[in-house]
């Protein structure tokens, strides 16, 4: 049987949190990812807020560093909480930074969301601001499985993993989702 084709990942948590559930998830998501499927983590901690002035000399080594693994990744999966009932600044900074021009690095980009917020709504408000971000940069974002881990704190352990069945079959299906979306967008 021949090999499945490679398809890489590239993780994104809206949490700097060292206990975050996003960032559990995204690990999660590692150890759930179909065969011949990598993610990698990308730390958005070093990147600095946004200033126009310090782009017009260049973007920072992080932003770049952020912009080049976008353009190297198959695919983005960005699991986020929300925060006041949206995007946590942290990630919609990493956003903003990395969407400036030249060569905007989300442009046709298949684009996957999902989250973990200690309400009912399991980040839900947040994903689908994340989603209208995604309009204006022609990111192509998954329709569903929506994965939205309601009270996060009752669905991991300790160890950070996920111990719900049903978040866990999500998860295995936006995966599944993300592959065939990124293999039907390379065609
Ligand atoms: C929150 N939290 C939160 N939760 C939610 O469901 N809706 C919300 O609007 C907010 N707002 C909010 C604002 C701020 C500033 C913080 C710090 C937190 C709670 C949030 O779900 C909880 O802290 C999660 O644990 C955050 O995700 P991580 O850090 O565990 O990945």
């Amino acid at each position: 049987m021949s090999e499945p084709a490679g398809v890489s990942i590239l993780g994104v948590s809206g949490s700097l949190r060292r206990g975050s559930f996003n960032t559990a998830a995204l690990r999660v998501a590692q150890r759930l990812a179909p065969s011949g499927t990598a993610i990698d983590i990308f730390d958005l901690s070093p990147i600095p807020l946004y200033n126009e002035d310090v782009r017009s000399a260049g973007f920072p080594p992080p932003v770049e560093a952020f912009r080049s693994a976008i353009k190297a990744a198959d695919a983005l999966l960005i699991c986020t909480p929300e925060y006041n009932y949206s995007v946590p600044g942290v990630l919609k900074n990493a956003i903003d930074w990395a969407s400036r021009p030249p060569e905007q690095p989300f442009d046709d980009k298949p684009v996957a969301i999902m989250g973990a917020s200690i309400s009912m709504f399991g980040s839900a408000r947040a994903q689908y601001h994340l989603r209208q971000s995604f309009v204006y940069l022609n990111g192509h974002v998954l329709n569903r499985p929506e994965v939205m881990i309601a009270q996060a704190q009752s669905r991991f352990d300790e160890a950070g993993e996920l111990t719900d069945e049903k978040s866990r079959e999500l998860i295995v299906g936006l995966l599944s989702g993300l592959r065939e979306w990124a293999l039907r967008l390379r065609r």
